[in-house]
């Protein structure tokens, strides 16, 4: 695949430019997609959706973190494909970049990416039922209380049924909205309101690039679309 000359040729004299990533941009690193197929999760006979629900940390907190237990050390072996490295890259490339995922797996971290949006938490913190403070799990284990205020930890993670953290979404629709370059790398873009930030940078007059080797319903909205997979695309960038 050829980067189209324009394309190119934007890139290369950007200076504001948002990325919006998805499951499909870890699914390289063996990290299972939510939608593009056999990850039909099921966890002791119940399915993601509910395991991953705020109902269950009301009515069961010890199988939502047997849940994530299992997840996060699923994820501690998988590291970082191309494409995070491409976009870790990014963040010193360009003036003002901002990167939006809706990943909770932590590689973009483990790729060197530093100040990121988290519009669905990460799978590496736990957070306070009560006063909110966070805890990382990255290299430590989690406390079985909170040391501020005594209360049950849970997830940082945003579950089913849940609003996304306080501010996120505002933060990366006003990026959005400031952007000349908007990626969208691996997601569906059924997930609302993430699936609203490529719309609303559309509106605001950037050029909207998808990467994803298959269509989505934002492929018609897009100024390009790069059919394949982020970390064979997103590496021709440096071309
Ligand atoms: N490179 C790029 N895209 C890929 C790749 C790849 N190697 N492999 C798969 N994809 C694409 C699929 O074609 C699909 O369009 O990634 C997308 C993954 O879509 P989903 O599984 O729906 O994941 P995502 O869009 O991130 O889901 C959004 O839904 O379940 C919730 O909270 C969860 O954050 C998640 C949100």
């Amino acid at each position: 695949m050829q980067i189209p000359a324009e394309l190119r040729e934007r890139f290369a004299r950007a200076r504001r430019v948002l990325v919006l990533t998805g499951a499909g941009v870890s699914a390289e690193s063996g990290v299972p997609t939510f939608r593009g197929g056999g990850n039909s999760a099921v966890w002791r006979g119940m399915p993601f959706d509910v395991i991953s629900s705020a109902e269950m940390v009301e009515r069961d907190l010890p199988a939502v973190w047997e849940w994530f237990d299992y997840r996060r050390n699923l994820l501690a072996e998988l590291n970082p494909n191309p494409a995070h490295y491409e976009i870790a890259r990014w963040q010193e490339r360009f003036a003002e970049f901002t990167l939006v995922t809706q990943n909770v797996d932590g590689l973009h971290q483990k790729a060197g990416s530093r100040k990121m949006i988290e519009l669905h938490g990460n799978i590496w913190r736990a957070r306070c039922t009560a006063c909110d403070t966070a805890y990382s799990m990255v290299q430590e284990r989690r406390p079985d209380a909170c040391f501020e205020c005594g209360d049950l930890l849970r997830p940082d993670v945003v579950l089913f049924g849940e609003m996304l953290p306080p501010g996120a979404f505002e933060l990366a629709a006003a990026c959005a909205s400031q952007c000349e370059l908007c990626f969208v790398v691996g997601t569906s873009a059924l997930v609302y309101p993430a699936a609203a930030l490529p719309e609303i940078a559309k509106a605001a007059g950037a050029y909207v690039v998808e990467v994803n080797p298959e269509r989505t319903p934002l492929s018609s909205l897009c100024d390009e679309v790069l059919t394949g997979k982020a970390g064979e695309v997103l590496p021709l960038f440096q071309r």
